[in-house]
């Protein structure tokens, strides 16, 4: 299989790598880089758990070709915490039980924040319509929709 060049910034950090051609963005994240963070669940677009941000926008890694994202700029849930302090999402989560597994919930904090970036002050339903292509076994999603609200209402949401 080719290999092809690709470059982007992850987390602030710029990255270059080559990866084979038809790679996907998970894979590339995963296997290549190592950010374990972005989950990797059905890999076939349906379930949200490798949601991760290109250029601001909520994308699924695991339909996207690393090679496209040359250029790009990605988060992913290692890069919300900075300096070891947690992101407002991340502090909700915490304080409201919105996390069982675990699995989903990098998916659902970079849908949660795609969200918040565009829109701080979310109804109930921008939420649920956020957060809707993300699957979650546990939580039965009211704590995750009642913790991405709780974070929406911190004073420091809109300056993280
Ligand atoms: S792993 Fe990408 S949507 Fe399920
Ligand atoms: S907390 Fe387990 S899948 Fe959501």
């Amino acid at each position: 299989m080719a290999k092809v060049p690709v470059q982007f910034t992850l987390n602030g950090e710029e990255k270059a790598e080559f990866v084979e051609s038809g790679a996907t963005l998970l894979k590339a994240l995963r296997d290549k880089i190592g950010d374990m963070s972005v989950k990797s669940g059905c890999q076939q677009g349906t379930c949200g758990s490798c949601s991760v941000l290109i250029d601001g926008e909520i994308r699924l890694s695991c339909l996207t070709l690393a090679e496209t994202c040359s250029g790009t700029v990605i988060e992913t849930t290692a890069g919300l915490a900075e300096s070891g302090v947690l992101h407002p999402l991340q502090r909700a989560f915490n304080e409201g039980f919105a996390t069982q597994c675990g699995f989903c919930t990098p998916g659902m904090l970079m849908a949660a924040k795609a969200l918040l970036d565009r829109n701080p002050q979310p109804s109930r339903e921008d939420v649920v319509d956020a957060i809707a292509g993300n699957i979650c076994r546990c939580t039965g999603y009211e704590p995750i929709v009642q913790a991405i609200l709780a974070a929406s209402r911190s004073n420091s949401v809109n300056a993280a």
